[in-house]
């Protein structure tokens, strides 16, 4: 059995525009414009109350925009709903399976509801229960299972249908970092599979590790996209920082190049716990000649590295707010401290 027959000629895979989606005053989604290849993963980044869950909502055909359209597989969220719930699979940020009954009867009921034959049903459950490393609880009843065995039967019975396009909502939000790593492990062999998914997620390393390209949504609305790398270099340029073979030339090495006032490059700054300079750049063109300045100068030079910044460091420049899981070790007071402004939730 396959569901996945999309027309082939569809490029995308999600196709959203305009959706809106208010609750009395609350814009969850306000005006929403997006789109998934065929076969990538898309990151959808977002705070709390961002409209994350919502949209993942409508696209299931779980609830209706107020207005907009949104086509997923070549099908219509209100035109074709039952199609299309035919061809999605969904892992809720609230997990869906039933806890009194057992992990393989959660699976088989599922197959069953989706018209499986029973030895079908049967075998796909097994088959599973298998990938998932769920096999000696398979008999237990899912109230007994740990949130990383829940949530990899979670993901096992949104898969259970073969979807065409998977919806993953925080999908390892609250996993220890094993079980993470193998939900992570998992998500990318079915995108390797040609899967196309759309992911939420508040775990700006879980949007590295897994999306081609991704979406920062903040109150409704998208207000970054792009590949990270284009995310990245949009947010600011890298960073250029040299380590001075002697730690004591740090604030000369700062005084030099505030001095020679290199053209386009301001504010280096020495970071004497590192023992190294940080010099904001914005092209090649400025390594080099801030390389080369220092050379003249007599500057020995034990190393150089450049560094992009972090998706968290993305975040808080476009929302203007850090993500609410952006867990710096405490002390560390690393990276841009813009005020937190709580979203209305
Ligand atoms: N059924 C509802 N009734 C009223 N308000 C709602 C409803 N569902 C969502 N909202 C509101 O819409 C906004 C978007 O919520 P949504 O659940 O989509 O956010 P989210 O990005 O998934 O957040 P989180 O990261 O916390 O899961 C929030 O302000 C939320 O309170
Ligand atoms: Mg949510």
């Amino acid at each position: 059995m396959e569901h996945t027959t999309q027309p082939a000629d569809r490029q995308n895979a999600v196709e959203v525009r305009g959706l809106l989606k208010h609750y009395g005053e609350t814009k969850a989604l306000d005006g929403v414009d997006l789109e998934v290849r065929r076969g990538t993963v898309l990151g959808v980044l977002g705070p709390n109350g961002a409209g994350k869950t919502t949209l993942v909502r409508v696209l299931s055909t779980l609830i209706r925009p107020d207005a907009g359209t949104a086509v997923v597989a070549g099908l219509d969220v209100l035109r074709q709903p039952r199609e299309l719930r035919r061809v999605i699979g969904l892992t809720g940020q609230y997990a869906s399976v039933d806890e009194k009954l057992s992990g393989r009867e959660n699976l088989y009921m599922i197959g069953r509801l989706l018209d499986l034959p029973r030895r079908a049903a049967r075998a796909r459950a097994q088959e599973l229960l298998e990938r998932f490393s769920l096999t000696e609880a398979a008999g237990r009843a899912v109230g007994t299972y740990s949130g990383g065995m829940r949530r990899r039967l979670d993901l096992a019975a949104s898969m259970i249908g073969r979807p065409a396009v998977l919806y993953l909502d925080e999908p390892t939000t609250g996993l220890d970092p094993r079980t993470r790593n193998e939900v992570w492990s998992e998500v990318r062999a079915l995108a390797r599979e040609g899967t196309t998914v759309l992911l939420t997620t508040q775990y700006m390393e879980e949007a590295e590790q897994l999306a081609d390209e991704l979406t920062v949504f903040d109150r409704g609305r998208v207000i970054a996209g792009g590949g990270i790398d284009e995310l990245k270099a949009k947010v600011g340029g890298r960073t250029l920082q040299i380590r001075p073979a002697d730690p004591d030339e740090l604030h000369r090495m700062v005084g030099a190049l505030a001095q020679a006032g290199l053209s386009g490059i301001g504010g280096a700054t020495a970071d004497e716990t590192g023992g190294l300079v940080n010099v904001p750049l914005l092209s090649d063109a400025q390594l080099t000649a801030v390389i080369g300045l220092l050379g003249e100068r007599g500057f020995a030079i034990a190393g150089i590295d450049t560094h992009l910044p972090s998706l968290d460091e993305v975040f808080l420049a476009v929302t203007g707010q850090k993500s609410s899981s952006l867990r710096r070790p405490a002390g560390d007071g690393s990276g841009p401290e813009n005020a937190f402004e709580g979203v209305a939730a």
